[in-house]
């Protein structure tokens, strides 16, 4: 059975939709929180949608009722149910790499079925799913050895972009539901550095390294890798020890067995998963051995679950894609050109980098589906860092700054530790800042409070400051899930609505290449005779330098 791929668009900006968007936003900016709140005392609990653990609380945002019919008439122009329907269907929507878009189905139940090229996958990513349950068994029980026989102590993720990412936010999001008796470090960056830290002071009889790329092509993965047996072989003087202390998690079973690891060792997955899509994929193998596999079960759950309430909720309680209207309106109406993700909580300080790939590297693009240019904005810059942190840092220009950079923020009722009290503290902050950006503070509250003539216009908050408020009750596996999918369906919402293909990432080829490139003339101590002047500059003065430090 063949699935279709999907239909050509209209050029965005001749949608009516969008025409009316622009003609409503100037007498939206006309109109602030405040007066909004004042005129709804509703306000704040008519705007709120749940979807499993998730609370959202979109009311401090720039939204009349004619706002929102707006934005869901534009994403119904835009085909968007039929382009849901065409990802869980298995159509190849990444249409520059003819490949299907299929995440949802690494977290099917077993009795669904999910089609590619007419084959179902459901069984195969169980498949996978048990061997990786039973890896993480033996290794968290201490029945899988070292090569001398000693437990395994250190779990060692290498891999770069979506072979990272997701591990390690997830490991810290999960820290209350880590096994102790085990610690898993992660390495990236083809900077020595980062290797020689993570290794340090470790006994290679306890460590097992987990190679994960999907290509198992990627430079500074291969290059850390090699390192890694290093580290091994040369402790244990035997190639023989690679078999107990590396597993590899990929697409590419010959690039596996070319480097040295069994593919009886090895955790496979499909094309269909893209890199930053991969985390509930074998990628996620050092989260699975961390937080063992009833857990990670839970935050397959909480995927599936949010997978759900995307694919059938009608939009107007459809939580991602209700946030990806919101986010459209501000970037592309209001010309916001970044975002700011603001998590309450210390477990989720790894997020915003994870999402800055998810949201970027998927929607950072300027060519449309069909191959034209486009003319309207794409992607914010998506940065933040946890609360209360940031707030002595970078809030001040949240709250009195020129830009408009809508935030979300993402707290919890209950503290994964024993401390209630003091996470307390923390959610009053998370409600304050939400409060304060919205509602601000006039010149006259200013002078009322008795601020001085002189003072009161830099100790006025203009406020009208627009955020989303995502609450649940704890940060649990399954929350975890239910948030990481309601991003990635709220990067697809914008994705399609821009007509642009957020699955493919053609743009980090070139820095690629030409870094293969340099290296190889540096290797040869040779320069190209075309090379722009600036680089030339720079590596005679890098050579130059490099002697100094060799004489
Ligand atoms: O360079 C970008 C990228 O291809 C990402 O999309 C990907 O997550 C990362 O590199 C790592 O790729 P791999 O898992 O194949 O090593």
């Amino acid at each position: 059975m063949s699935t279709p791929s999907l239909s050509p668009l209209p050029a965005l900006r001749t949608s009516a939709a969008w025409r009316a968007l622009e003609s409503h936003a100037p007498a939206l900016h006309r109109q602030t929180l405040r007066d909004l709140f004042a005129a709804d005392p509703q306000r704040g609990t008519r705007l709120c949608v749940q979807a499993g653990g998730l609370v959202l609380d979109y009311s401090k945002n720039w939204l009349t009722p004619e706002t929102l019919r707006l934005l869901f008439e534009l994403a119904r122009e835009r085909e968007l149910p039929a382009r849901i329907a065409a990802m869980f269907a298995g159509a190849p929507i990444n249409n520059t790499e003819g490949r299907a878009v299929l995440h949802v189905a690494l977290r099917a139940n077993p009795d669904e079925r999910y089609l590619v090229d007419g084959v179902n996958v459901v069984p195969e990513v169980h498949e996978v799913l048990a061997r990786m349950a039973s890896f993480s068994n033996q290794v968290r029980s201490g029945a899988w050895l070292g090569y001398s026989g000693k437990r395994i102590r250190y779990v060692i993720n290498i891999g770069i972009g979506g072979s990272y990412l997701g591990p390690a936010m997830a490991y810290d999001a999960l820290r209350a539901y880590c096994e102790p008796a085990l610690e898993t470090r992660f390495v990236a960056n083809v900077d020595p550095a980062e290797f020689a830290a993570a290794t340090a002071g470790l006994d290679p009889g306890e460590v097992l390294f987990v190679i994960a790329s999907k290509t198992f092509t990627t430079q500074e993965t291969m290059t850390n890798a090699a390192a890694a047996r290093r580290f091994c072989v040369g402790h244990h003087g035997n190639e023989a020890a690679v078999a107990r202390h590396f597993v590899a998690l990929s697409t590419n079973e010959s690039g596996v067995r070319e480097f040295g690891i069994d593919p009886a060792n090895m955790f496979g997955f499909w094309d269909w998963v893209g890199g930053r899509y991969s985390m509930d994929s074998a990628i996620g193998l050092s989260t699975m051995i961390a937080v063992g596999p009833e857990n990670f079960a839970q935050m397959l759950r909480g995927f599936r679950q949010m997978d759900e309430h995307f694919r059938v909720t009608p939009f107007e309680r459809n939580l991602p894609v209700l946030m990806g209207l919101i986010g459209l309106l501000y970037n592309n109406f209001f010309d916001a050109q970044s975002y700011a993700v603001l998590p309450y909580s210390h477990d989720l300080r790894r997020l915003p980098a994870y999402l800055q790939q998810l949201v970027m590297e998927s929607n950072g693009k300027f060519v449309t589906r069909g191959g034209s240019a486009l003319d309207y904005q794409t992607a914010p810059i998506l940065w933040g860092e946890p609360g209360t942190n940031a707030q002595h840092s970078f809030y001040q220009l949240l709250h009195q700054g020129t830009r408009l950079v809508p935030c979300d923020f993402i707290g919890f009722s209950q503290s994964t530790t024993d401390d209630d009290s003091q996470h307390e503290l923390l959610m009053a902050n998370l409600f304050a800042q939400a409060q304060a950006l919205a509602f601000g503070k006039t010149e006259e509250e200013a002078r009322a409070e008795g601020i001085s003539e002189a003072l009161a216009l830099a100790r006025s908050y203009p406020g009208n400051r627009p955020s989303n408020v995502l609450l649940a009750r704890r940060l649990t596996p399954e929350v975890l899930g239910e948030l990481i999918a309601l991003y990635e369906h709220c990067v697809f919402t914008q994705g399609m609505i821009w007509d642009i293909n957020s699955f493919d990432q053609w743009g980090v080829e070139l820095g690629k290449a030409l870094a293969q490139k340099i290296s190889k003339q540096m290797g040869a101590g040779t320069a190209d005779a075309k090379l722009d002047s600036s680089t030339a500059a720079l590596l005679a003065r890098y050579h130059a330098q490099r002697s100094e430090q060799a004489g």
